[in-house]
């Protein structure tokens, strides 16, 4: 099913040069399964026009407070009360600064005061703008208030300026819809990822590495981020952009991973291990390029630290999660090592079928506890990493969770 399926969304457009995503934001939301009302400013329509939106919505669009007709169809209070979520995209620092000043001046502002329904918004300005006291302060007392900021995203700018302050991606804005729906059944908790290859350097140009692209990793953190959870990403070389909503934090070496890993591991209450992480490291790093004069060349390798083992050590442990990327006798050896790292859970990927594992869009996989044996059936790394986590949730965390209480 889709995932807006049924949801009454009021995309609400103000006047800044990202109005002109507004009709592909509308479409993918649409095609999710939202039901869209536009309300327009009269800046956004010197950008774009109503009848677009019209075109692409589906239904009518509403520009104006003062709208005799639209008063006798769908007026400012019963289009408050009809919306699950209203959504302000692009969000300008006039309009943001209107509705932090409680105004009610045009339909948009007028419907956030008369709305009980969630507001979120998507500012969109120049990056001065964006970091100009006034702004800062008002998103801060919008927080408060409980509204949703998204974004702003950071990037080359309309004005030609380079920063903070773009709209999100159409597709960000579209994924963080379809989040702010789903039950957030792990707030409060805090989740620690470990997600990619490490790399870890011959000399300054060669590194011995692997075909971890992320995929899984970022999945899993996306999937925490949008059931509540606080998570920190520790992630290896990837070309991914972090889930909106987890903190990020950029490594190289399995050491680097490790020292972040214990650090942090403390104070989360789940520790995930999907980094592939390199077993061995190269003894003596040469300090300079090493030259080819001989026909054949050894590299003495020291194992690395085992960073799912050592966070399984700590006395106040969190629940841990390993995996296990095996090309045979999968469970034999998934098995051995839930025992031999101490994990509470270890999610085992052959990574020998074709179609899943290492850098695939897809996967499958199957959990090993002390006690079950749980299969997560072939499909996309989103879908497999959403199963893993209401898993986690529901068969150990729930259950610690109670007993503990
Ligand atoms: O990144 P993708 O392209 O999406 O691919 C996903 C994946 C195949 C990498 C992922 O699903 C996966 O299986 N990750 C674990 C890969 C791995 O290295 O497994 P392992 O059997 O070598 O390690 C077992 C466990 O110990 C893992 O949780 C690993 O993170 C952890 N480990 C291993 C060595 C080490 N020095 N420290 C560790 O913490």
């Amino acid at each position: 099913m889709e995932i807006l399926q049924g949801k009454k969304i009021v995309l609400g457009i103000s006047g800044g040069i990202a109005a002109y995503k507004a009709p592909e934001l509308v479409r993918r939301l649409k095609e999710q399964g939202a039901d869209i009302r536009v309300v327009m400013t009269e800046g956004a329509k010197a950008f774009i026009t109503p009848l677009t939106l019209q075109a692409v919505s589906g239904n009518a669009v509403a520009d104006s407070l003062l709208d005799t007709q639209a008063e006798l169809a769908m007026g400012h209070i019963e289009l408050a009360k009809w919306a699950d979520l209203i959504i302000i995209a692009p969000a300008t620092a006039d309009i943001i600064a209107k509705i932090t000043a409680g105004m009610a001046n045009d339909l948009l502002t007028t419907l956030c005061l008369a709305t009980s329904a969630p507001i979120a918004i998507a500012p969109a300005m120049n990056q001065q703008m964006w970091h100009a006291l006034a702004t800062q302060a008002n998103i801060t007392t919008l927080k408060d208030r409980g509204y949703h900021i998204w974004g702003p995203g950071c990037g080359e700018q309309a004005c030609g300026d380079v920063g903070l302050g773009r709209m999100l991606d159409v597709d960000d804005l579209v994924s963080l819809s379809g989040d702010f729906f789903v039950e957030k059944y792990l707030q409060g908790q805090h989740w620690v990822v470990t997600a990619g290859p490490t790399r870890e350097a011959i000399d300054p140009v060669r590194y011995i590495s692997n075909h971890s692209s992320g995929k899984m990793g970022y999945a899993i953190a996306h999937a925490a981020v949008r059931a509540g959870a606080k998570v920190t990403l520790i992630s290896g070389p990837v070309t991914l952009n972090a889930p909106f909503g987890c903190e990020l934090i950029r490594v190289n070496s399995a050491d680097e991973m490790h020292q972040h890993a214990l650090s942090l591991a403390p104070t989360c209450s789940t520790f995930v291990a999907c980094a592939a992480v390199a077993d061995y490291r190269v003894a003596n790093v040469a300090a300079q390029k090493i030259k080819k004069t001989n026909d054949a060349m050894q590299l003495e390798l020291v194992k690395n630290h085992d960073i799912v083992a050592d966070v399984a050590q700590l006395t106040d442990k969190p629940f841990i999660v390993g995996f296990a990327a095996e090309t045979q006798n999968v469970e034999h050896y998934a098995r051995g090592k839930l025992v031999r790292k101490n994990l509470d859970l270890i999610a085992a990927n052959d990574v020998a079928k074709s179609g899943q594992g290492f850098n695939s869009d897809d996967n499958a996989l199957t959990l090993f506890s002390a006690v079950d044996h749980i299969e997560i059936p072939l499909a996309n790394k989103t879908i497999v990493a959403q199963q893993l986590v209401s898993l986690i949730n529901q068969h150990y965390l729930a259950k610690l969770n109670s007993t503990e209480l």
